[in-house]
């Protein structure tokens, strides 16, 4: 194989352009890391052009009309060119109202299972217009996990992909993508169809996920516990005994985050800058936070922050009876930034009311928000109930705010428990997804926090630089996907 790859990068979001959590993130800053100098791979994104985007300055139309007949669905695209910002990466939007043109980015409408395959069938009409032979095409979760397939099928007379391979990355296997057998007649798939898993279409269910799992020639998780925890029963989602089938071709690696645009000593976002050997702007942000939060700054109070979406996954449920206690116990406020399901928000709304001094909730997301609380907070909570890798938890560290997390996935990967004798670690985890873990975890923090000044003050320093020190960029992971291309490049 040649020392650069032709990539072609396919993902249902891609910031800036939508987003609706960390894949969007990931599916921006790992193109742009493979583009780098450096290392100078041709990567080319597709995703499709929702009607929520429009931060569209410079698009070329490339592709006019191309019609897609698949068999029960004929629709017809077109394909706009631009590139993500900051870089020479070319970005692929499909055009197609019928199917895009809509607000959500997801939806639970009819036509879910065409939306995507769509945006699969296009990605490689796509390259056969342009005349691009990509080496790898990189799927990422059910929207994008009919790739393999049919490039092994419906595409394989083309010998511009006689030499493609795939690489499938779960972001998540809680969403598989799991539709009722009778939209088959639109994927275009026709005689291919018996390479779907059967005893599945038998059961009247057709599952993109499982079918990309079982054609992608490699397969990574975002991050190395996640790979262990999704070949079992408790994690796979029904999925594990596939995944272990295939556990010599299933790779973890960590997610990275972008370190430029999180990078306290020099964020636009942020009224102070501050850095590990410089907290004082730390602290004044702090104030900014509480004041914009509406909530009363007490130096020795210590603030938790939550910024999340608001999902079951997310575990939130732990807390419906912890943090009432706790409020009432102690001297400890929280800040809520997230929207969600109606439960979680009712909850946090409902806290907010209960202890008004102590709890504040901004129902919404924003960036600029984000790094304020990432700034602002001393502790920033994730009891995630499974977490894949989680980027919130690396932002805090960086910020020196010290996370408290359920060891899981990315979380057990990345924080690791503060020992006050060594003065090793840089967060609090606990084991068990329950109420007295989380307690555990908060009194343990609260005790670490102690009066929050004096010798306590110097303690908690040291925890937060442990955090803050550590590095957390996308380069050595872009090293780990290079190796896994290689791996499954013909000729290696
Ligand atoms: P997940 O992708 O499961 O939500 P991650 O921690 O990987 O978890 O990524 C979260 C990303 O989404 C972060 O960039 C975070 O700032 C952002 N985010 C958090 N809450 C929301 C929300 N309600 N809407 C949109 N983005 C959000
Ligand atoms: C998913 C996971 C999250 C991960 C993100 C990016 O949304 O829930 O843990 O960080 O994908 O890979």
């Amino acid at each position: 194989m040649r020392a650069t790859v032709n990539v072609l990068f396919v993902a249902s979001e891609v910031a800036p352009f939508a987003k609706v959590g960390g894949l969007g993130d990931v599916a921006s800053a790992l193109p742009k890391a493979l583009a780098a100098e450096g290392r100078g791979h041709d990567v080319r994104i597709v995703m499709p052009m929702y009607g929520r985007i429009t931060r569209l300055e410079h698009v070329t139309l490339i592709l006019r009309e191309v019609i897609l007949d698949l068999g029960g669905a004929r629709v017809a695209f077109s394909v706009y060119e631009g590139q993500l910002p900051g870089t020479k990466v070319p970005v692929y939007f499909v055009h197609c109202p019928r199917l895009y043109g809509r607000y959500a980015i997801y939806t639970e409408d009819h036509d879910e299972h065409l939306r995507f395959a769509v945006l699969a069938w296009a990605s490689l009409v796509i390259c056969q217009r342009l005349g691009f032979r990509p080496d790898i095409v990189h799927a990422n979760d059910w929207q994008t996990a009919l790739l393999p397939l049919l490039l092994r099928t419906v595409f394989a007379w083309d010998r511009l992909f006689a030499n493609t391979r795939t690489v499938l990355t779960l972001h998540n296997i809680g969403h598989q993508g799991a539709f009722d057998a009778k939209v088959l007649a639109d994927l275009g798939l026709a005689a291919a169809a018996h390479h779907l898993h059967q005893d599945q279409l038998r059961e009247g269910r057709i599952n993109f996920l499982l079918t990309g799992l079982l054609y992608a020639n490699a397969m990574t998780t975002v991050s190395p516990t996640y790979a262990r925890e999704v070949q079992s029963p408790e994690y796979g989602v029904g999925l594990d005994a596939f995944l272990r089938e295939r556990a010599g071709v299933l790779f973890g690696i960590l997610n990275g985050i972008d370190e430029a645009e999180w990078n306290p000593s020099d964020d636009p976002l942020l009224p102070f800058g501050y850095s590990a050997s410089a907290l004082e702007g730390k602290e004044l942000n702090k104030e900014a936070l509480l004041s914009a939060a509406g909530l009363p700054y007490v130096r020795e109070v210590p603030v938790l922050a939550v910024v999340s979406r608001l999902a079951w996954q997310k575990g939130f449920d732990l807390c419906f009876n912890v943090l009432p206690r706790l409020f009432e116990r102690r001297a400890v406020q929280l800040v809520v930034l997230g929207t969600g399901e109606a439960n979680y928000e009712d909850f946090f709304a409902s806290l907010a009311r209960r202890f008004p001094k102590q709890v504040s909730y901004l129902k919404k997301f924003s960036e600029p928000a984000a790094h304020l609380f990432e700034a602002g907070a001393d502790m920033f909570l994730m009891p995630s109930r499974y977490e894949p890798c989680g980027l919130n938890q690396m932002y805090s560290l960086r910020y020196g705010t010290v996370p408290i997390v359920h060891r899981t996935g990315g979380l057990a990967d990345t924080v690791a428990q503060f020992d006050k004798r060594s003065g090793r670690g840089n967060g609090f985890s606990f084991e068990n997804f329950d109420e007295t873990g989380l307690t555990w975890a908060l009194e343990t923090a609260l005790a670490t926090w102690g009066t929050g000044s004096g010798d306590d003050r110097a303690r908690w320093r040291r925890l937060q630089e442990n955090g803050m020190r550590a590095r957390f960029g996308w380069d050595e992971r872009v090293t780990a996907y290079e190796q896994v291309y290689r791996m499954v490049a013909p000729g290696r």
